[in-house]
Order: C-alpha cells, then structure tokens, then sequence
C-alpha cells in the first residue's frame, strides 16, 4: 500500500491509543486504530507520500523514533496522546527535528482543557510547525495535507 519513490512520513501514535474503538468512544469514536492506519495509508498514497504508522505505549521507544526521524530528514505527523501533556523529554527530542512537525489530535484538546485543565497544555506546541485538533480522524488527513504543504514550500 506504500507509493514507491514518494515522500516518506512517520505517523507516531503514543499511548492508548492502540486501543481505538474501545477507547472512550464518545470521546474517541469507534472506528478502530487499525482503521486509522488503513486512512493514513490511503491519504498517503492520494498525496504521493510513502506513510508509515507506528504506535507505542512507551515513552522511549517513542523518542527512539523521533531520534531515527531527525536522523533520516524525515517529516513527523504527532498525536503523542497524554505524553503531550507532561513530557518534556519529548519535547527535547523533537527540538533536534530536521523536518516538518505536525502535531495532531483526535479530539480538541483546547476545549477539553475547560473540564480538564492539564490538556490545554502541550509540550509539543511550542516545538511543532502547527497543531490540527479536534477533527476525529480527519486531524491526521489535515495534518498529512499540512506535510505535504511544508515540504512543497520548503
Ligand atoms: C489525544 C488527547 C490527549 O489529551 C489524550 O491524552 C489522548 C488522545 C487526542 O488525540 O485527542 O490520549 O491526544
């Protein structure tokens, strides 16, 4: 399902959210994190980038893959789930970036923060060319599009 020769693009998925479609779905929806690759895939091959979607529960293995990102030049689409909110060793790894950063979110977690204030808070922001929230999946075909026009203007 790749595009041969197109651009590469990592789609990184922090914790829980391996769990999509069981997750809290009036919050999340209940279409699957499987379905979420499948869309992915499908909008990279429409844009002509080669996408890879990964997710870990982990904050190291997360970091590995930034760390291989800025080492390979390659963009980064972000949704580093409740990492985003408190890890700044995160934020530190993403600072070394040598690509476009988008950083995404299911939900909108601007809104969510009248109810839960630790969510208005991203450690992400401040180091991510741009944050799409608040779409449901339709944040990641967003955020793909995003890449797409950073790399054209870069
Ligand atoms: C999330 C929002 C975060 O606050 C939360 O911890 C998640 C998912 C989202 O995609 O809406 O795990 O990143």
């Amino acid at each position: 399902m790749s595009t041969p020769g197109g651009r590469r693009v990592l789609v990184l998925n922090g914790p829980n959210l391996g769990r999509l479609g069981t997750r809290e779905p009036a919050v999340y929806g209940s279409a699957t994190y499987a379905d979420l690759v499948t869309l992915c895939k499908a909008t990279g091959e429409e844009l002509g980038l080669d996408v890879e979607v990964r997710q870990t529960d982990h904050e190291g293995e997360l970091i590995g893959w930034v760390h291989e990102a800025c080492d390979n030049q390659q963009p980064v689409v972000l949704n580093a789930a409740a990492f985003t909110h408190y890890s700044i060793a995160l934020m530190d790894a993403l600072k070394m970036r040598t690509a476009p950063l988008v950083e995404v979110h299911i939900s909108n977690i601007a809104a969510r923060g009248e109810a839960e204030p630790f969510r208005s808070r991203s450690y992400i922001t401040p180091v991510a060319d741009g944050i799409i929230a608040g779409f449901g999946f339709q944040s990641y075909v967003l955020a793909l599009r995003a890449v797409v026009s950073l790399l054209d203007s870069s």
